[in-house]
Protein backbone atom coordinates (compact mmCIF):
# COMPACT_ATOMS: atom_id res chain seq x y z
CA UNK A 1 0.00 0.00 0.00
CA UNK A 2 0.83 3.69 -0.91
CA UNK A 3 2.09 4.77 1.98
CA UNK A 4 2.72 8.92 3.03
CA UNK A 5 5.52 10.37 4.14
CA UNK A 6 4.28 13.62 5.32
CA UNK A 7 1.70 13.23 7.49
CA UNK A 8 -0.59 15.60 10.24
CA UNK A 9 0.15 13.36 12.72
CA UNK A 10 4.89 13.62 11.78
CA UNK A 11 4.87 16.99 10.37
CA UNK A 12 6.61 18.33 13.88
CA UNK A 13 10.08 16.31 12.97
CA UNK A 14 10.14 18.16 9.78
CA UNK A 15 9.55 21.34 11.08
CA UNK A 16 13.11 23.61 11.61
CA UNK A 17 13.83 24.97 14.53
CA UNK A 18 10.50 22.75 16.92
CA UNK A 19 12.47 21.28 19.05
CA UNK A 20 14.88 23.76 19.67
CA UNK A 21 15.70 24.31 23.65
CA UNK A 22 16.32 27.91 24.32
CA UNK A 23 18.67 29.25 27.27
CA UNK A 24 18.53 32.49 28.42
CA UNK A 25 20.94 33.58 31.10
CA UNK A 26 18.74 32.80 34.73
CA UNK A 27 16.35 31.08 33.23
CA UNK A 28 15.52 27.40 33.09
CA UNK A 29 15.94 25.66 29.42
CA UNK A 30 12.84 25.40 27.73
CA UNK A 31 11.21 24.01 24.57
CA UNK A 32 10.08 26.74 22.64
CA UNK A 33 6.40 27.09 21.98
CA UNK A 34 5.78 29.09 18.87
CA UNK A 35 2.03 30.44 18.78
CA UNK A 36 2.72 33.17 16.07
CA UNK A 37 2.19 31.54 12.75
CA UNK A 38 0.07 34.22 11.44
CA UNK A 39 2.58 36.65 11.10
CA UNK A 40 5.09 34.28 9.37
CA UNK A 41 5.78 30.32 9.96
CA UNK A 42 8.98 28.26 10.29
CA UNK A 43 10.70 26.93 7.31
CA UNK A 44 10.06 23.21 6.92
CA UNK A 45 13.20 20.99 6.73
CA UNK A 46 12.55 19.28 3.52
CA UNK A 47 12.09 23.06 1.73
CA UNK A 48 15.64 23.76 3.05
CA UNK A 49 16.93 20.45 1.49
CA UNK A 50 15.13 21.12 -1.86
CA UNK A 51 17.19 24.67 -2.19
CA UNK A 52 20.15 23.11 -0.76
CA UNK A 53 19.98 20.44 -3.59
CA UNK A 54 18.70 23.03 -6.48
CA UNK A 55 21.41 25.50 -5.40
CA UNK A 56 24.03 22.92 -7.81
CA UNK A 57 22.02 23.73 -10.56
CA UNK A 58 20.69 27.42 -9.67
CA UNK A 59 21.76 29.60 -12.85
CA UNK A 60 19.93 32.94 -14.47
CA UNK A 61 16.37 32.02 -16.04
CA UNK A 62 14.83 33.07 -18.69
CA UNK A 63 18.11 34.83 -20.27
CA UNK A 64 20.98 32.26 -20.58
CA UNK A 65 21.65 29.17 -22.81
CA UNK A 66 23.57 26.97 -20.50
CA UNK A 67 22.39 23.48 -18.84
CA UNK A 68 21.56 25.21 -15.77
CA UNK A 69 19.78 28.19 -17.26
CA UNK A 70 17.32 25.77 -18.79
CA UNK A 71 17.26 24.03 -15.82
CA UNK A 72 16.07 26.93 -13.93
CA UNK A 73 13.66 28.24 -15.87
CA UNK A 74 12.20 25.02 -16.21
CA UNK A 75 11.96 24.49 -12.50
CA UNK A 76 10.53 28.38 -12.32
CA UNK A 77 7.69 27.45 -15.08
CA UNK A 78 6.62 24.64 -13.37
CA UNK A 79 6.45 26.46 -10.27
CA UNK A 80 4.07 28.88 -11.61
CA UNK A 81 1.75 25.81 -13.12
CA UNK A 82 2.07 24.34 -9.41
CA UNK A 83 0.42 27.26 -7.53
CA UNK A 84 -2.11 27.64 -9.97
CA UNK A 85 -3.33 23.80 -9.54
CA UNK A 86 -3.40 24.37 -5.96
CA UNK A 87 -5.72 27.29 -5.97
CA UNK A 88 -8.03 25.93 -8.55
CA UNK A 89 -7.18 28.32 -11.08
CA UNK A 90 -8.46 28.82 -14.97
CA UNK A 91 -5.08 28.23 -16.10
CA UNK A 92 -6.49 29.17 -19.42
CA UNK A 93 -7.60 32.96 -18.08
CA UNK A 94 -4.94 33.60 -14.85
CA UNK A 95 -1.98 34.15 -14.67
CA UNK A 96 0.30 33.51 -11.98
CA UNK A 97 2.72 36.49 -10.97
CA UNK A 98 5.30 36.17 -8.66
CA UNK A 99 6.33 39.45 -6.15
CA UNK A 100 7.64 39.21 -2.78
CA UNK A 101 4.23 38.81 -0.45
CA UNK A 102 1.29 39.76 -0.16
CA UNK A 103 1.41 43.62 0.45
CA UNK A 104 3.46 43.64 -2.86
CA UNK A 105 1.17 41.61 -4.81
CA UNK A 106 -1.97 44.07 -3.64
CA UNK A 107 0.15 47.23 -4.23
CA UNK A 108 0.89 45.63 -7.72
CA UNK A 109 -3.15 45.17 -8.61
CA UNK A 110 -4.11 48.51 -6.83
CA UNK A 111 -1.35 50.32 -9.48
CA UNK A 112 -2.40 47.61 -12.23
CA UNK A 113 -6.25 48.12 -12.24
CA UNK A 114 -5.46 52.06 -13.07
CA UNK A 115 -7.64 53.67 -10.76
CA UNK A 116 -8.71 57.29 -11.31
CA UNK A 117 -9.94 59.18 -7.93
CA UNK A 118 -13.65 58.46 -8.98
CA UNK A 119 -13.07 54.75 -8.68
CA UNK A 120 -14.63 53.22 -5.70
CA UNK A 121 -12.99 50.22 -4.23
CA UNK A 122 -14.89 48.45 -1.54
CA UNK A 123 -12.75 47.06 2.00
CA UNK A 124 -13.52 46.26 5.05
CA UNK A 125 -11.98 47.72 8.56
CA UNK A 126 -11.41 43.80 9.47
CA UNK A 127 -8.51 44.39 6.52
CA UNK A 128 -4.67 44.59 7.86
CA UNK A 129 -3.43 47.21 6.46
CA UNK A 130 -1.63 45.51 3.18
CA UNK A 131 -5.79 45.48 2.20
CA UNK A 132 -6.16 49.31 2.99
CA UNK A 133 -3.32 51.30 2.60
CA UNK A 134 -2.89 50.75 -0.86
CA UNK A 135 -6.12 52.06 -1.83
CA UNK A 136 -5.31 55.41 -0.20
CA UNK A 137 -5.00 58.23 -2.73
CA UNK A 138 -5.24 55.88 -5.81
CA UNK A 139 -9.79 56.17 -5.63
CA UNK A 140 -12.41 55.91 -3.12
CA UNK A 141 -12.34 53.87 -0.86
CA UNK A 142 -15.54 52.83 0.88
CA UNK A 143 -16.13 50.74 3.43
CA UNK A 144 -17.98 47.62 4.14
CA UNK A 145 -20.13 47.77 7.62
CA UNK A 146 -19.18 45.15 10.04
CA UNK A 147 -21.63 43.24 12.67
CA UNK A 148 -21.66 43.60 15.90
CA UNK A 149 -19.58 40.88 16.35
CA UNK A 150 -17.38 42.49 14.08
CA UNK A 151 -18.09 40.24 11.04
CA UNK A 152 -18.38 41.40 7.41
CA UNK A 153 -22.35 42.43 7.02
CA UNK A 154 -23.19 41.04 3.83
CA UNK A 155 -26.55 43.21 3.35
CA UNK A 156 -24.19 46.26 3.58
CA UNK A 157 -22.13 45.11 0.70
CA UNK A 158 -25.16 44.12 -1.07
CA UNK A 159 -26.41 47.86 -0.62
CA UNK A 160 -23.47 49.29 -1.33
CA UNK A 161 -22.76 47.07 -4.42
CA UNK A 162 -25.99 48.60 -5.62
CA UNK A 163 -25.20 51.78 -4.86
CA UNK A 164 -22.33 52.81 -6.18
CA UNK A 165 -23.02 50.22 -8.94
CA UNK A 166 -20.83 51.27 -12.20
CA UNK A 167 -18.20 53.70 -9.61
CA UNK A 168 -16.85 50.32 -8.32
CA UNK A 169 -13.77 48.59 -9.25
CA UNK A 170 -12.89 46.08 -6.86
CA UNK A 171 -14.20 44.62 -3.55
CA UNK A 172 -10.77 43.93 -1.93
CA UNK A 173 -11.62 41.41 1.40
CA UNK A 174 -9.54 39.20 3.75
CA UNK A 175 -10.34 35.08 3.32
CA UNK A 176 -9.61 35.47 7.06
CA UNK A 177 -8.82 38.06 9.50
CA UNK A 178 -5.58 38.02 11.03
CA UNK A 179 -7.00 39.32 14.40
CA UNK A 180 -10.06 37.50 15.28
CA UNK A 181 -9.64 34.49 13.25
CA UNK A 182 -13.10 34.88 11.47
CA UNK A 183 -13.14 33.01 7.81
CA UNK A 184 -15.47 35.38 5.18
CA UNK A 185 -17.93 33.81 2.86
CA UNK A 186 -15.54 34.47 -0.15
CA UNK A 187 -17.50 32.49 -2.40
CA UNK A 188 -21.15 34.04 -1.18
CA UNK A 189 -19.17 37.41 -1.90
CA UNK A 190 -17.85 36.58 -4.58
CA UNK A 191 -21.01 35.59 -6.31
CA UNK A 192 -22.55 39.06 -5.09
CA UNK A 193 -20.02 40.96 -6.59
CA UNK A 194 -20.59 38.98 -9.91
CA UNK A 195 -23.96 39.81 -9.77
CA UNK A 196 -23.24 43.18 -9.58
CA UNK A 197 -20.68 42.90 -12.49
CA UNK A 198 -17.47 43.67 -10.22
CA UNK A 199 -14.62 41.37 -9.63
CA UNK A 200 -13.24 40.73 -6.38
CA UNK A 201 -9.85 39.90 -4.55
CA UNK A 202 -9.27 37.94 -1.91
CA UNK A 203 -6.53 38.29 0.62
CA UNK A 204 -5.61 34.71 1.20
CA UNK A 205 -2.56 35.61 2.99
CA UNK A 206 -3.95 34.26 6.13
CA UNK A 207 -6.15 31.66 4.98
CA UNK A 208 -4.38 29.67 2.29
CA UNK A 209 -1.71 27.72 5.35
CA UNK A 210 -5.02 26.73 6.68
CA UNK A 211 -7.57 26.10 4.39
CA UNK A 212 -8.52 25.06 0.74
CA UNK A 213 -8.76 27.81 -1.89
CA UNK A 214 -10.62 27.07 -4.66
CA UNK A 215 -10.57 30.33 -7.00
CA UNK A 216 -12.65 28.87 -9.56
CA UNK A 217 -15.68 28.45 -7.33
CA UNK A 218 -18.01 25.39 -7.38
CA UNK A 219 -21.13 27.59 -9.12
CA UNK A 220 -21.39 29.59 -12.22
CA UNK A 221 -20.71 32.59 -10.44
CA UNK A 222 -18.93 32.17 -7.49
CA UNK A 223 -14.86 32.18 -8.66
CA UNK A 224 -12.35 34.68 -7.50
CA UNK A 225 -10.95 36.91 -10.01
CA UNK A 226 -7.48 37.75 -7.76
CA UNK A 227 -6.35 36.38 -5.41
CA UNK A 228 -2.75 37.17 -3.53
CA UNK A 229 -0.79 35.50 -0.64
CA UNK A 230 2.73 34.91 0.75
CA UNK A 231 4.96 31.65 1.03
CA UNK A 232 6.19 33.11 4.16
CA UNK A 233 3.09 32.05 5.82
CA UNK A 234 3.16 28.82 4.32
CA UNK A 235 6.36 27.68 5.84
CA UNK A 236 8.62 28.45 3.07
CA UNK A 237 9.76 31.57 3.94
CA UNK A 238 11.86 32.61 1.13
CA UNK A 239 11.11 35.69 -0.42
CA UNK A 240 8.15 34.66 -2.20
CA UNK A 241 4.56 35.74 -2.90
CA UNK A 242 1.82 35.46 -5.31
CA UNK A 243 -0.78 37.64 -7.46
CA UNK A 244 -3.09 35.42 -9.71
CA UNK A 245 -5.54 36.78 -11.61
CA UNK A 246 -6.80 37.90 -14.99
CA UNK A 247 -4.30 37.74 -18.23
CA UNK A 248 -6.62 40.71 -19.65
CA UNK A 249 -5.95 43.07 -16.54
CA UNK A 250 -1.80 43.15 -17.15
CA UNK A 251 -2.16 42.35 -21.09
CA UNK A 252 -2.63 45.90 -21.03
CA UNK A 253 -0.69 49.26 -20.07
CA UNK A 254 2.49 49.77 -18.89
CA UNK A 255 4.28 47.54 -15.89
CA UNK A 256 4.60 49.12 -12.29
CA UNK A 257 8.09 48.25 -12.45
CA UNK A 258 10.36 48.68 -15.85
CA UNK A 259 13.64 47.11 -16.71
CA UNK A 260 15.34 43.73 -18.07
CA UNK A 261 12.50 40.44 -18.58
CA UNK A 262 9.63 42.40 -19.10
CA UNK A 263 10.11 43.66 -23.17
CA UNK A 264 10.54 42.28 -26.35
CA UNK A 265 12.36 45.12 -27.70
CA UNK A 266 13.94 48.56 -26.86
CA UNK A 267 15.11 51.29 -28.87
CA UNK A 268 16.17 54.82 -27.55
CA UNK A 269 12.64 56.27 -28.29
CA UNK A 270 10.16 53.38 -27.94
CA UNK A 271 9.85 49.71 -25.77
CA UNK A 272 7.69 46.77 -26.47
CA UNK A 273 6.31 45.29 -23.06
CA UNK A 274 6.37 41.12 -22.97
CA UNK A 275 3.15 39.30 -22.04
CA UNK A 276 2.27 38.68 -18.85
CA UNK A 277 3.18 37.13 -16.22
CA UNK A 278 7.10 38.00 -17.62
CA UNK A 279 5.82 41.87 -18.05
CA UNK A 280 5.21 42.17 -14.50
CA UNK A 281 8.41 40.24 -13.22
CA UNK A 282 11.18 43.05 -14.25
CA UNK A 283 14.42 42.08 -12.57
CA UNK A 284 15.93 38.75 -11.98
CA UNK A 285 13.20 36.83 -10.26
CA UNK A 286 13.31 34.93 -7.40
CA UNK A 287 13.45 31.39 -8.62
CA UNK A 288 15.07 29.72 -5.06
CA UNK A 289 11.65 31.48 -3.40
CA UNK A 290 9.74 30.46 -5.77
CA UNK A 291 10.67 26.39 -5.47
CA UNK A 292 10.29 26.41 -1.79
CA UNK A 293 7.01 27.47 -2.33
CA UNK A 294 6.75 24.39 -4.70
CA UNK A 295 8.03 22.01 -2.22
CA UNK A 296 5.74 23.22 0.17
CA UNK A 297 2.89 23.75 -1.53
CA UNK A 298 3.43 19.82 -2.41
CA UNK A 299 3.77 18.71 1.22
CA UNK A 300 0.40 20.47 2.25
CA UNK A 301 -0.77 18.68 -0.41
CA UNK A 302 0.61 15.04 0.88
CA UNK A 303 -0.51 15.82 4.17
CA UNK A 304 -4.14 17.09 2.80
CA UNK A 305 -5.98 20.70 3.42
CA UNK A 306 -8.54 18.99 5.59
CA UNK A 307 -6.03 17.20 7.71
CA UNK A 308 -4.94 20.60 8.42
CA UNK A 309 -8.09 21.73 8.91
CA UNK A 310 -9.32 18.91 11.77
CA UNK A 311 -6.14 18.92 13.83
CA UNK A 312 -6.10 23.07 13.65
CA UNK A 313 -10.06 22.60 14.50
CA UNK A 314 -9.14 21.08 17.97
CA UNK A 315 -6.37 23.44 18.74
CA UNK A 316 -8.48 26.11 18.24
CA UNK A 317 -11.59 24.68 20.30
CA UNK A 318 -9.56 23.63 23.06
CA UNK A 319 -7.76 26.95 23.57
CA UNK A 320 -11.10 28.30 23.95
CA UNK A 321 -12.75 26.70 26.17
CA UNK A 322 -9.60 27.05 28.18
CA UNK A 323 -9.20 30.27 28.14
CA UNK A 324 -12.93 31.19 28.41
CA UNK A 325 -11.67 29.58 32.31
CA UNK A 326 -9.00 32.30 33.18
CA UNK A 327 -10.77 34.87 35.39
CA UNK A 328 -10.77 38.06 34.31
CA UNK A 329 -10.11 37.62 30.18
CA UNK A 330 -11.73 39.65 27.57
CA UNK A 331 -11.24 37.53 24.30
CA UNK A 332 -12.28 39.30 21.14
CA UNK A 333 -14.15 36.28 19.43
CA UNK A 334 -18.24 36.11 19.16
CA UNK A 335 -18.84 33.01 20.25
CA UNK A 336 -22.25 32.06 18.31
CA UNK A 337 -21.50 29.06 15.88
CA UNK A 338 -18.22 28.92 15.86
CA UNK A 339 -17.19 26.14 13.52
CA UNK A 340 -14.31 25.23 11.28
CA UNK A 341 -15.95 26.91 8.15
CA UNK A 342 -15.93 30.25 10.16
CA UNK A 343 -13.30 30.10 12.17
CA UNK A 344 -9.73 29.86 12.16
CA UNK A 345 -6.83 29.05 14.82
CA UNK A 346 -6.53 32.89 15.61
CA UNK A 347 -7.13 33.93 18.69
CA UNK A 348 -6.73 37.38 20.32
CA UNK A 349 -7.45 37.99 24.26
CA UNK A 350 -6.48 40.83 26.87
CA UNK A 351 -6.42 39.86 30.58
CA UNK A 352 -7.83 42.76 33.14
CA UNK A 353 -4.86 45.41 34.56
CA UNK A 354 -2.44 43.04 32.82
CA UNK A 355 -0.97 45.48 29.56
CA UNK A 356 -0.90 43.32 26.37
CA UNK A 357 2.46 43.99 26.25
CA UNK A 358 3.99 43.08 29.87
CA UNK A 359 1.45 39.98 29.29
CA UNK A 360 3.56 38.49 25.63
CA UNK A 361 6.66 39.51 27.45
CA UNK A 362 6.27 37.21 30.81
CA UNK A 363 5.17 34.55 28.20
CA UNK A 364 7.94 35.17 26.10
CA UNK A 365 10.33 34.98 28.99
CA UNK A 366 9.17 32.72 31.86
CA UNK A 367 7.11 30.79 29.44
CA UNK A 368 9.59 30.48 26.31
CA UNK A 369 5.92 30.97 24.24
CA UNK A 370 5.59 33.11 21.45
CA UNK A 371 3.00 35.17 20.52
CA UNK A 372 2.18 38.76 19.23
CA UNK A 373 0.54 41.55 20.69
CA UNK A 374 -0.45 45.06 19.81
CA UNK A 375 -2.52 45.64 16.85
CA UNK A 376 -1.28 43.27 14.23
CA UNK A 377 -0.74 45.69 11.30
CA UNK A 378 -4.74 46.14 11.71
CA UNK A 379 -5.01 48.73 13.51
CA UNK A 380 -8.49 50.59 12.92
CA UNK A 381 -10.09 46.62 13.18
CA UNK A 382 -8.02 46.65 16.94
CA UNK A 383 -9.29 50.13 17.47
CA UNK A 384 -13.17 49.06 16.89
CA UNK A 385 -12.83 45.82 19.00
CA UNK A 386 -11.18 47.64 21.92
CA UNK A 387 -14.24 49.94 21.31
CA UNK A 388 -11.80 52.91 21.00
CA UNK A 389 -13.57 56.33 20.66
CA UNK A 390 -12.64 58.99 17.99
CA UNK A 391 -11.00 61.31 20.69
CA UNK A 392 -9.30 58.37 22.41
CA UNK A 393 -7.51 57.36 19.00
CA UNK A 394 -6.56 60.83 18.37
CA UNK A 395 -4.56 61.10 21.98
CA UNK A 396 -3.09 58.26 21.59
CA UNK A 397 -1.68 58.81 17.36
CA UNK A 398 -0.08 62.35 19.16
CA UNK A 399 1.33 60.13 21.53
CA UNK A 400 3.08 57.50 19.33
CA UNK A 401 4.01 60.16 16.83
CA UNK A 402 6.56 61.51 19.54
CA UNK A 403 7.36 57.78 20.52
CA UNK A 404 5.01 57.47 23.21
CA UNK A 405 4.35 53.51 22.47
CA UNK A 406 4.38 51.95 25.83
CA UNK A 407 0.68 53.15 26.54
CA UNK A 408 -0.74 51.90 23.38
CA UNK A 409 -3.77 49.65 23.38
CA UNK A 410 -3.66 46.35 21.91
CA UNK A 411 -4.21 42.64 22.31
CA UNK A 412 -2.58 39.43 22.81
CA UNK A 413 -2.99 36.73 19.57
CA UNK A 414 -2.45 32.95 19.77
CA UNK A 415 -2.10 31.69 16.01
CA UNK A 416 -1.72 28.50 15.39
CA UNK A 417 0.30 26.36 12.65
CA UNK A 418 -0.39 22.46 11.41
CA UNK A 419 2.23 21.59 13.46
CA UNK A 420 1.24 23.28 16.97
CA UNK A 421 -0.42 20.34 19.35
CA UNK A 422 -2.43 20.20 22.59
CA UNK A 423 0.41 19.29 25.14
CA UNK A 424 1.58 23.03 23.96
CA UNK A 425 -1.64 24.44 25.17
CA UNK A 426 -2.12 23.06 28.12
CA UNK A 427 1.57 24.32 28.83
CA UNK A 428 0.54 27.82 28.00
CA UNK A 429 -2.58 27.70 30.02
CA UNK A 430 -0.34 26.55 32.81
CA UNK A 431 2.20 29.52 32.32
CA UNK A 432 -0.81 31.90 31.67
CA UNK A 433 -2.09 30.82 35.42
CA UNK A 434 1.43 31.37 36.79
CA UNK A 435 1.62 34.89 35.42
CA UNK A 436 -1.64 35.58 36.82
CA UNK A 437 -0.99 34.68 39.86
CA UNK A 438 2.43 35.96 40.46
CA UNK A 439 1.53 39.38 38.56
CA UNK A 440 3.02 41.68 41.80
CA UNK A 441 5.91 39.82 41.79
CA UNK A 442 7.18 39.91 37.95
CA UNK A 443 5.84 44.08 38.19
CA UNK A 444 8.37 44.73 40.47
CA UNK A 445 11.15 42.02 38.00
CA UNK A 446 10.71 43.07 35.11
CA UNK A 447 11.00 46.79 33.69
CA UNK A 448 9.95 48.78 30.38
CA UNK A 449 12.46 48.22 27.16
CA UNK A 450 11.51 51.03 24.24
CA UNK A 451 13.51 49.91 22.01
CA UNK A 452 11.52 46.37 21.45
CA UNK A 453 8.44 47.61 22.98
CA UNK A 454 7.94 45.31 25.57
CA UNK A 455 9.17 44.28 29.33
CA UNK A 456 12.67 42.96 29.91
CA UNK A 457 13.68 41.23 33.30
CA UNK A 458 16.08 43.67 34.90
CA UNK A 459 18.92 41.94 35.17
CA UNK A 460 18.88 40.98 31.83
CA UNK A 461 20.59 42.70 28.47
CA UNK A 462 19.85 42.57 24.83
CA UNK A 463 23.38 40.74 24.47
CA UNK A 464 22.19 37.86 26.71
CA UNK A 465 19.53 37.24 24.66
CA UNK A 466 21.84 36.58 21.36
CA UNK A 467 24.13 34.56 23.20
CA UNK A 468 22.43 31.11 22.82
CA UNK A 469 22.91 31.18 19.02
CA UNK A 470 26.83 31.27 19.19
N1 LIG B 1 -0.30 40.41 9.06
C1 LIG B 1 0.73 39.78 9.79
C2 LIG B 1 0.34 39.50 11.21
O1 LIG B 1 -0.81 39.41 11.45
C3 LIG B 1 1.98 40.55 9.69
O2 LIG B 1 1.15 39.36 12.09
Amino acid sequence: MFKTKYSINNIRKHMAGINENIKIKSFPQKEYINFDNAASTPPLLPVIKEIEDFSKHYSSIHRGIGIKSIISTEIYEETRKKVLQFVNSDTKKNTCIFVKNTTEAINKLSYRLNLSKEDVVLISLMEHHSNDLPWRNKCKRIYIKLLKNNRLDLNDLEYKLNHYKNKIKLVSIAGASNVTGYINEIHKIAELCHKYNTQILVDCAQLIPHRKINMSGTGKNDYLDFIAFSAHKMYAPFGTGVLIGPKDTFNKGVPEYTGGGNIISVTENNQFWTHPPEKEEAGTPNVIGSLALMKSINILEEINMENIKKHETILTKKLISNLKTIQNIKLYISFDNINPNNHLGVISFNIKNIPHNFLASLLSFEGNIGVRNGCFCAHPYVHRLLNLSSTDIRKMQQKMIFGQIKDVPGLVRISFGMYNTEKEIDNFIKFLNLIINNIDEYKIKYKYNQEYNCYFPSNLKKEDLLKHLK
